[in-house]
């Protein structure tokens, strides 16, 4: 069978690793495809690099839209990442009737909406495996291997730096940017790593993965997003006394009045399988009506892995290549015109158990003052510590963990405890998951 011919943009750690991948792997990957998948061209703004990688069958250009409006090429591998020539790069491939691969999720998150009406228009393929969780088939096992469920929810560590950097904090005592260094050496980090640190690389991959599970459009712009730049080491270090680990995770649960979407650090049970998810690694945790929960994990970030996704897309592209496009799976799991404008349920609404960490003069009547304010609230305490004021100190650090509570009462009675002039400086939330719900 004639052979399919990829255009690879954009030769760096992805782009490496799929072409590493692809290479190693030919002879398989042909048997699994049922025809050859030749790399035919590659786009890289470094010539030199690209030209080093390339095989002499191989076309090198620097301009990547010399590739996207080359008559030759199927498929288009985007992995140049970002949301400006990336977006004109897939579109105008879109238009020219050919099939595209991507990680991008910035991209997706953003403007997937228009991506995937061009792609449908164009009646071609975007697959996306990569995007979300790395080498994790997550996106695979959503529009397919669930299909027959009604996601309930998601609970997903699904931005490799933050949770290496949680890790390496946690088990090495490293500082913050020390560990943020060393993720960013390693290939993981984002090229601008605020967007791993502040939550919205992570924010993407949710704004995709609740898409694919409640048949919604994408909606980037109403997820919630808070990073973990600003966990203190002692507030890892009291959720671990308390039987707690504090992992970034992405939240999306369905819920009668509309669908959670929120990114922030959260604590759950030591215990939780995806508790122990270290460094690296990703796990999505996936609670089905039929299946229960099930949960996926493997290494979110880096070049074979990520290449792993891409590839197995290539593969699906081109096994889907010649079929009748009625046959495919839909972009996002549900028909185009069977997506629903579910609303998304604003954070204020969001019902949650909270971490809550007082700085307080040890004094008679403070613990008095500061659960009085809760109750006032209807907001019941789960646990209690106090820890022992330090040498001189005038100062202790109280922890509380709430029962179950709706974000803008916990909002309100924090307003009313940091006016307290017992309580010094602000107090310090961070929710927390039991995740072992229905
Ligand atoms: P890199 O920065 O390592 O690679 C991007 C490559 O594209 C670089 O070689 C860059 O060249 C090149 N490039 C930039 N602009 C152009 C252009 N206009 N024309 C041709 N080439 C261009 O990024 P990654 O490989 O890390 O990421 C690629 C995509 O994969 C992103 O969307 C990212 O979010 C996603 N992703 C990354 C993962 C990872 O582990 N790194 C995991 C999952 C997804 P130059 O360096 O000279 O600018
Ligand atoms: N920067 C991302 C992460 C890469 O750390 O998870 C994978 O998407």
């Amino acid at each position: 069978m004639k052979p399919v011919n990829v255009g690879l943009l954009g030769i760096g750690t992805v782009g490496g690793g799929t072409f590493t991948v692809l290479r190693r792997n030919q002879e398989e990957i042909t048997r699994r495809a049922g025809r050859a998948i030749v790399l035919k061209m590659i786009a890289d703004k470094d010539l030199k690099k690209a030209r080093k990688l390339a095989g002499k069958n191989t076309i090198v250009t620097a301009d990547a839209m010399e590739v996207v409006n080359h008559p030759d090429i199927d498929i288009v591998v985007e992995l140049i990442g970002g949301t400006t020539v990336a977006k004109q790069f897939i579109l105008k491939a879109i238009k020219n009737g050919k099939h595209v691969v991507t990680a991008n999720k910035a991209l997706l998150a953003i403007h997937g909406n228009e991506i995937f009406a061009a792609a449908h228009k164009h009646g071609v393929m975007v697959a996306f495996e990569a995007a979300v969780a790395g080498g994790i088939p997550i996106i695979k096992a959503l529009r397919e291997g669930l299909t027959a469920n009604r996601v309930e929810w998601i609970a997903g560590i699904i931005n490799g730096t933050s949770n290496y950097i949680l890790s390496e904090m946690r088990n090495t005592g490293a500082s913050f940017a020390e560990a943020l260094r060393q993720a960013q050496a390693l290939g993981y980090a984002e090229a601008d790593p605020t967007f791993d640190i502040e939550g919205i690389d992570a924010a993407h991959k949710l704004t995709i993965l609740a898409a694919i599970s409640f048949g919604i459009p994408m909606q980037f712009d109403k997820v919630y997003t808070e990073g973990i730049s600003k966990l203190a080491r002692e507030d890892i270090r009291y959720a671990e006394e308390l039987g707690y680990r504090i992992k970034l995770l992405g939240i999306t649960k369905r819920t009668p009045k509309g669908i959670e979407l929120r990114v922030h650090p959260t604590l759950i049970p030591a215990r939780r399988l995806i508790a122990n998810v270290e460094g690296v690694m990703n796990a999505v945790l996936v609670k089905g009506d039929a299946v229960g929960a099930t949960m996926y994990y493997g290494a979110g970030a880096g070049a074979e892995p990520t290449a792993s996704a891409v590839v197995a897309d290539l593969v699906d592209v081109t096994r889907m290549h010649t079929a009748d496009r009625k046959h495919r799976v839909p972009h996002l799991a549900f028909q185009p015109d069977a997506l629903t404008n579910t609303p998304i349920l604003p954070m204020s609404e969001v019902q949650t158990s909270y971490y809550l960490r007082l700085r307080a003069f040890d004094k008679p009547g403070v613990l008095a003052d500061i659960t009085r304010i809760l109750a006032d609230s209807g907001i019941s305490i789960d646990a209690m510590l106090q820890k022992e004021p330090s040498e001189g100190e005038e100062q202790v650090d109280i922890i509380m963990l709430t029962h179950e509570t709706v974000e803008k009462h916990i909002n309100a009675a924090i307003r009313k405890i940091e006016k307290l002039s017992t309580i010094s400086g602000k107090v310090v939330r961070i929710r927390l998951e039991e995740l072992n719900r229905n």
